[in-house]
């Protein structure tokens, strides 16, 4: 036992009262009412950094279009990603097509529930191992995701910030002293729901909570203080100039490598600079010159748009241009496509947006974006 615990545990049993709050209190999601592991990766893997409102929507078009992990398995890569556009982090929906392939081909597409074959499994970290044996076959694994680790911070009193390799191995182990080992998985899901509802980041409902007598936080006024967490690294800020090229009814796209945001999602010839450049200069770079030669024309540009990642903020810079089908130097990831086959190709949002605004309001014709 972690010495720290002794004081509290004499008091209460702490998990009973989250479990009877959960019971009374409980939203009815879909991913709730089963033991299927599949389900519950899918509902798992959708809901990391996703807000349940958002991933839902998500999580019942996959479900529906891959009904079990061999169906999953048998999807192309494009098609994939174009379900998961919009949710982010796409490497998340990569690795389950990996993940789901490595099922069928290995397991006989039986999706493993013990924590120690999940693990194994690419995009499958501890939390996720945890929550799929534990929800699907109860074993005595506690998850610790940024729902727990408040609900823990506060109770406890526990100001180690959660983001750091000691805070993280303390809390981890916090979270498996207090486990219910005889029902892990209602425990899991208890502890989850309490902080997402009642034991909100923001105006937690300490008022009408059952086990506020015993809060560390809550008796020594650091509710608001906890928990503590490490500011985040640097953010990088990069400038994406993009190109908009058309010939004919089709227009130019880019298919994005593998070793940068977005990987294998689509976009547009780019041209990457470390800060803002105008056209007149981005014209005159060498790059610029040896993609699309020195007759090219500038029909318009579009103000910047931003877009903000974990750790990055991408300044969007759009340029209608007009070039010498003669002179352009096809890079291998670039390709003609036509306007209406876009909607089958997993774009980053903001290339989805920007090219949705550009053929609403201009059509294919556009001569002119503001
Ligand atoms: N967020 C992540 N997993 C969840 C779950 N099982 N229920 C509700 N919200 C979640």
């Amino acid at each position: 036992m972690v010495k720290v615990l002794g004081a509290y545990f004499c008091r209460m049993n702490w998990s009973d009262e989250i479990q009877n709050w959960y019971l009374q209190h409980k939203r009815n999601l879909p991913w709730r009412n089963t033991t299927n592991a599949y389900i519950i990766w899918l509902s798992e893997i959708i809901l990391q950094q996703t807000r349940v409102e958002q991933g839902m929507p998500y999580f019942y078009r996959f479900l529906e279009k891959y009904p079990d992990v061999t169906a999953f398995a048998q999807a192309s890569e494009d098609e994939v990603l174009k379900l998961w556009q919009g949710l982010g982090y796409y490497s998340r929906g990569r690795n389950m097509l990996f993940t789901a392939r490595q099922i069928l081909e290995d397991k006989q597409g039986i999706f493993p529930t013990t924590y120690a074959e999940l693990i194994k499994l690419k995009g499958i970290g501890e939390y996720t191992a945890a929550a799929i044996s534990s929800f699907a076959a109860d074993e005595a694994k506690a998850v610790v995701d940024g729902n727990v680790y408040r609900v823990l911070a506060r109770w406890f009193g526990m100001d180690e910030p959660i983001n750091s390799p000691a805070g993280k191995k303390l809390f981890q182990q916090l979270a498996d002293e207090v486990l219910d080992r005889n029902q892990p998985g209602q425990h899991n899901q208890a502890m989850m729901e309490f902080g997402a509802m009642l034991c909100k980041p923001k105006n937690p409902d300490c008022g009408i909570c059952p086990v506020r007598e015993a809060c560390n936080a809550y008796q020594t006024s650091r509710i608001n203080l906890l928990p503590v967490k490490l500011k985040n690294l640097k953010i990088r800020e990069r400038y994406f100039n993009y190109f908009l090229i058309t010939h004919q009814d089709q227009i130019l796209l880019n298919k994005r490598s593998i070793d940068d945001i977005w990987a294998n999602l689509y976009d547009l010839p780019l041209i990457e600079t470390p800060n803002y450049t105008p056209i007149e200069n981005l014209s005159s770079l060498p790059e610029f010159k040896s993609f699309f030669g020195d007759q090219t024309i500038v029909i318009s540009t579009s103000p910047i748009r931003k877009h903000v990642l974990t750790h990055q903020r991408i300044f969007a810079h759009f340029i209608h241009l007009q070039v010498d089908q003669a002179q352009i130097n096809l890079q291998h990831s670039w390709f003609y496509t036509s306007f209406n086959s876009l909607e089958k190709l997993a774009m980053p949002k903001i290339i989805d947006q920007f090219l949705k605004d550009f053929h609403h309001l201009h059509g294919i014709q556009a001569q002119l974006f503001i």
